[in-house]
């Protein structure tokens, strides 16, 4: 399979794929964009066409055009693989393992699928649903919406659903494995985690359905189970990555560029029925980096329409910081005290909501706004509570400008000074040392002269690697390569010496994986600044002599050491040895500080 790798790799060009996703202008020698992967708005993305290569300097994200579609499209390798061999017109020789890996995802979708519709037959189609489809019904939602959604009903009897299950023919293990059933104790047969509830299939962004959501009828006879039930994590389903109808509304939210997000199931679907299409669900949790990376490939902006106390609540705090560390433009889309959700929203005011969404504000005029609302800024108590909610929010604003608005507005808002703001900030800056790198007082970082010879065998290497002709250069400069002394430095100084006639990418490719990326790092950094090849030479001398300045004076240590030991042991002979070759090394090294070299 590795060929297979290789020959692909050898047809596709990386700035091809890439341009179909995100689309790269050519500066110099590379092609930049904003990177797709944390969202920002200077392109810190960037692709090498001679190393068929990326790598974001904002986010760190780096690797050939495999690790880009897989992390572009979520995939797996072998997902990547396929699909990199259709583009090339490779056709793919199998591998067992793999496809043995593929096809059971596939067919815990298949399973899904065939449970999904089994519920939604029940729902609108069989007596033991009727009353979860009045239940449904009442709560606005048509029959068009629950065919969109696919809802459904699980009835109370897990029977219904095992006998047509196992009558297609599915291993009891497979079953299991989708997380839907379990293995009853008191009787041979399965039950239905979700029975007796409203079903709602999760969907990932293709369309795939991943797993279930079940809510509870009022008329549940066990009023105190959950409310909702969510699938357990299996192979396919991944709580971090859920966003409930994605798969519906990743169109609407790329042309309106901008997402509504919701709390629930029903949040997201009574205004999809009335026509705000780019709207997703979170189901009740914090942002994940996973989910506001799927949001960034369609849109920079979030419309947060969650619950009214949500200023004051952390996983929404922690939400905002971190759509706000990805540089998103957060709004919020206020539904005052008068409803609890946009679902209750939607059914009783349709203009309200639709006028407040109008006036999404921005999320930092919205927090700041909110606790003025609850607290008494005439009193000190008052401005100490505002405060303490909102600055340590503010702080974590990425952007130092628009930071800086905000502490204006705030001390605008309490009658204070900007100066007294920013004083007060600082306590929350230190309450929160997670956040900062501090290195304790009194600590001095003494720089050993390994870690010196490491910078200037790096420095050595970029320079090299970012000449014309890196593999010439090399040759010439073999004299240094061979005496580098960081392991991982050596492996690429032995490749890059191995044979005159390798290309740059031809080295990259054949170098060990693990050293890869370090090899990926030094030749971006080498593009970094630009020099001609005269000031190149005189920075790989400089280098050159620096390395050999520390070799000798660690020689030197090293010989005094047996100095000392010799003379102590009387030991003529080896000492007149050892002092030889101190006096030696001692005027190398002279002449070295003296340039003579
Ligand atoms: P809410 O408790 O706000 O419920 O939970 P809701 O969305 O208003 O539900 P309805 O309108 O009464 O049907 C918000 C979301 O959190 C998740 C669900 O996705 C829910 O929609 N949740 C809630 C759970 O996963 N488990 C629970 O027990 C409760
Ligand atoms: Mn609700």
């Amino acid at each position: 399979m590795d060929n297979q790798v290789e020959e692909i790799k050898q047809k596709v060009n990386i700035i091809d794929v890439i341009n179909r996703y995100v689309p790269l202008k050519k500066r110099g020698r590379h092609h930049f964009a904003c990177c797709p992967f944390h969202g920002e708005k200077t392109p810190s993305f960037t692709v090498s066409e001679e190393l068929q290569i990326f790598k974001c300097f904002g986010c760190g994200k780096a690797g050939d055009v495999f690790t880009f579609l897989q992390e572009y499209e979520r995939i797996d390798f072998r997902e990547a693989l396929e699909e990199l061999a259709k583009l090339s017109g490779v056709t793919l020789i199998k591998s067992s393992l793999i496809d043995h890996q593929e096809s059971k995802k596939k067919l815990l979708i298949e399973i899904n699928s065939q449970v999904a519709k089994f519920y939604n037959y029940i729902l609108l189609s069989h007596s033991l649903g009727k009353d979860a489809l009045e239940y449904v019904t009442n709560r606005g939602i048509t029959l068009e919406t629950i065919k969109t959604f696919n809802i459904g009903f699980s009835p109370e009897d897990s029977k219904y659903l095992s006998n047509f299950i196992l009558k297609k023919g599915y291993k009891i293990d497979d079953l299991i494995d989708t997380g839907t059933f379990g293995n009853s104790r008191f009787n041979s047969g399965l039950y239905d985690r979700f029975n007796g509830r409203l079903t709602f299939p999760l969907l990932d962004y293709r369309g795939h359905i991943v797993g279930f959501s079940g809510r509870i009828l009022p008329t549940s006879k066990n009023p105190n189970l959950a409310k909702y039930i969510n699938s357990p994590e299996t192979e396919i389903y991944h709580k971090s990555q859920m966003l409930f109808g994605l798969n519906l509304a990743k169109e609407a939210i790329r042309q309106e560029n901008s997402v509504i997000v919701v709390e629930g199931e029903f949040d997201m679907i009574s205004p999809f029925q009335s026509g705000f299409k780019n709207i997703v669900a979170l189901k009740g949790t914090a942002f994940t980096q996973d989910q506001l990376q799927l949001l960034r490939r369609y849109t920079d902006t979030l419309i947060l329409a969650l619950d009214s106390d949500f200023a004051g609540n952390n996983a929404a705090r922690k939400s905002i910081e971190l759509a706000d560390s990805m540089e998103f433009d957060i709004k919020v889309l206020n539904l005052g005290d008068k409803y609890k959700d946009p679902d209750e929203a939607i059914k009783s005011d349709l203009e309200f909501f639709k006028f407040q969404f109008k006036k999404a504000t921005d999320v930092w005029d919205f927090i700041i706004q909110s606790q003025l609302k609850i607290h008494d800024i005439n009193t000190i108590k008052g401005k100490k509570e505002v405060l303490s909610v909102v600055l340590p929010l503010l702080i974590k604003i990425k952007n130092s400008v628009v930071k800086s608005d905000y502490f204006k507005k705030l001390a605008n808002e309490i009658n204070s000074s900007e100066e007294s703001i920013y004083e007060e900030a600082k306590k929350y800056q230190n309450s929160n040392p997670t956040n900062f790198k501090l290195i304790p007082k009194g600590v001095e970082i003494i720089e050993t002269s390994e870690s010196k010879t490491e910078k200037l065998e790096e420095l050595l290497l970029t320079l090299i690697i970012g000449a014309k002709d890196p593999v010439k250069l090399s040759q010439k400069l073999k004299k240094y390569l061979d005496q580098l002394t960081v392991s991982r430095f050596k492996t690429i100084a032995k490749y890059l010496l191995e044979k005159e006639d390798l290309t740059l990418r031809q080295i990259l490719d054949s170098l060990p994986a693990e050293i890869k990326p370090l090899f990926e790092n030094l030749y971006f950094e080498s593009q970094k600044n630009q020099i001609d090849s005269v000031a190149r030479l005189s920075e790989i001398k400089k280098a050159t002599n620096n390395i050999n300045k520390i070799l000798l004076k660690d020689r030197l240590n090293q010989l005094s050491n047996q100095i000392t030991k010799f003379e102590s042991e009387e030991n003529e002979e080896a000492l007149k040895e050892v002092e030889t070759e101190y006096n030696q090394t001692l005027e190398k090294l002279h002449q070295l500080q003296t340039n003579k070299i």
